[in-house]
């Protein structure tokens, strides 16, 4: 049912239009000034209005523009006179729906109600259709956000680096992985680095010629080459990298790369190489070793019969001393190459660790090398039993200690540590000598490999691939840090459970 508000000033007319709107089933109000329409208008909300615009006191237009300001979809029709021509142009444009002439007649008052619920139903409808309209380009933003934040999360989450450019190298996209990798955060990449700082000069350069021929996967696509990245610290990374070229309308754009960290991938090669390498090594030393002991003892013992034979000729038996002291040394070499090589069973059982460390340690505390240098000690007291052959053990921590002398020649500090770390027991050896460059510290655990003259009988380079041997028959492993002037880390880390 409409409700429909008469405002007019006759008493005869108002009558005469409610009966008329009653009879078609409208619902009707009724005010005989502006102001009464007014309050009623408030109150009572009418969807229409017929509103005569000659009345006492407030002028019927003053009426609708207050009206119209309560409620602009109200459909107000205007009642006019003769001759009110001018007055109703000026409500019409007043936004007024509608105006009629008085007498209103029965038919053209109907009609008008009519058109004007008509066009309360259209905007009504076109109000709906507006919300729903706006419901649904919510949800598809909605949608659509969703798809962007899904896909970031993918970007920011992956395990590699995902690193995206502009055209001319600007970063936009560096996401955790990368940040992890190359050690710059994204507040201090994006928008503000460029790509050719990410590698090593001529790198990226090199890249894009890549991405951009034929030979690694199709023009615009890079499958998976090893280069090198440049940390924040400096230090050069190895990882593969995939990359691919980015298009707009048709247009190289930028490119998307994605870095994996090969570091673990190297350390395991080498270390395998280095187990292969130790082993034939072994194997084929060890059968020569054999076959020069036994000739080497012959001439040992026939140079002190011989020294007895001359000991009153004192340049024969000088000489003589030579021989043996010579022979004497390439049986020790002999002796060591045969240590390195042999299988024999260990004798494993539980030892507090820092014994087996102060034992070592009671050996060479009171050798000349040992005076000069401070001894710290640094040991975990909650450190569970570790289950080792002590005495090779302590021909590892021996030489390492030894090499630890040898590198700061008579003064400086030793620090030894045993500390536990997760399921491991980490042994350490920090000393405060001369240190050792990278292309060093990548040889030291091959075998014969020294930088210690050996015509002095002091270094043979076995000693660290004998250690590297038997703390892999442990299960364990070796690792070293070292900074060339500053001094050097041994870590021997054990497993506990080991049995
Ligand atoms: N703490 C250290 N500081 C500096 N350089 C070291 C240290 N430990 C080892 N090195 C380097 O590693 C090389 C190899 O060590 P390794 O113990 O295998 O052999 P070596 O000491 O030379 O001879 P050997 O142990 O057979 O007497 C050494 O010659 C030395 O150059
Ligand atoms: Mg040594």
């Amino acid at each position: 049912m409409t409700k429909i508000l008469v405002v007019d000033d006759e008493e005869s007319i108002r009558n005469l239009m409610q009966m008329n709107l009653e009879l078609d089933g409208h619902s009707t109000l009724m005010a005989e000034d502006g102001l009464t329409a007014l309050e009623i208008f408030k109150e009572e909300s009418p969807d229409i209005v017929l509103l005569d615009v000659r009345m006492p006191g407030m002028e019927g237009t003053e009426v609708l523009s207050r009206m119209k300001a309560l409620n602009a979809d109200a459909e107000i029709i205007i009642v006019t006179g003769h001759g009110d021509m001018d007055l109703a142009v000026e409500c019409l444009r007043k936004e007024a729906s509608n105006f009629l002439t008085k007498p209103v007649s029965e038919e053209l008052l109907s009609l008008s109600v009519k058109r004007a619920e008509e066009k309360l139903a259209l905007k009504h409808k076109l109000k709906q259709y507006t919300r729903n309209l706006e419901t649904l380009v919510r949800e598809a933003n909605l949608e659509l956000e969703r798809a962007y934040q899904f896909r970031e999360n993918i970007i920011e989450n992956s395990p590699d680096a995902i690193v995206c450019i502009r055209k001319g190298g600007e970063i936009i996209i560096w996401n955790s992985a990368s940040e992890k990798l190359i050690g710059y955060t994204k507040q201090e990449v994006v928008g503000k680095m460029n790509i050719v700082e990410v590698y090593p000069p001529g790198v990226a350069k090199q890249i894009m010629k890549y991405l951009r021929s034929d030979d690694f996967g199709g023009p615009g696509t890079l499958q998976k080459i090893e280069v090198l990245v440049v940390h924040k610290s400096g230090k050069e990374i190895p990882v593969y990298i995939s990359a691919a070229l980015l298009y707009e309308e048709g247009k190289e754009a930028g490119s998307v790369g994605i870095f994996t960290d090969l570091r673990e991938k190297k350390k395991l090669e080498k270390q395998l190489l280095r187990s292969e390498k130790l082993s034939s090594l072994g194997k084929l030393s060890a059968g020569i070793a054999h076959e020069i002991n036994q000739p080497l003892t012959g001439v040992l013992t026939f140079a002190h019969l011989l020294a007895k034979k001359f000991k009153d000729d004192e340049q024969t038996r000088k000489d003589l001393d030579i021989i043996v002291r010579e022979t004497t040394r390439i049986r020790g070499i002999v002796q060591g190459i045969l240590d390195f090589a042999r299988e024999m069973p260990m004798q494993k059982k539980p030892w507090r660790i820092e014994t087996v460390v102060e034992q070592t340690l009671q050996i060479v505390v009171n050798q000349q090398r040992f005076f000069g240098i401070e001894l710290v000690r640094d040991y975990d007291p909650d450190v569970p039993d570790v289950v080792v052959d002590a005495n090779l053990m302590e021909q590892v921590f021996m030489n390492v200690i030894l090499n630890a002398l040898d590198a700061m020649s008579g003064s400086g500090t030793l620090t030894v540590r045993v500390k536990r770390n997760d399921d491991m027991c980490d042994v350490s050896f920090e000393d405060t000598g001369c240190g050792m460059p990278d292309e060093i510290q990548d040889k030291i655990f091959d075998p014969f490999f020294t930088t210690k003259d050996s015509t002095e009988g002091m270094g043979m380079g076995l000693g660290l691939a004998v250690s590297y041997g038997i703390i892999k028959n442990h299960n364990g492993d070796i690792a070293v840090t070292s900074q060339v002037g500053k001094g050097t880390t041994f870590t021997i880390r054990l497993p506990l459970d080991n049995t």
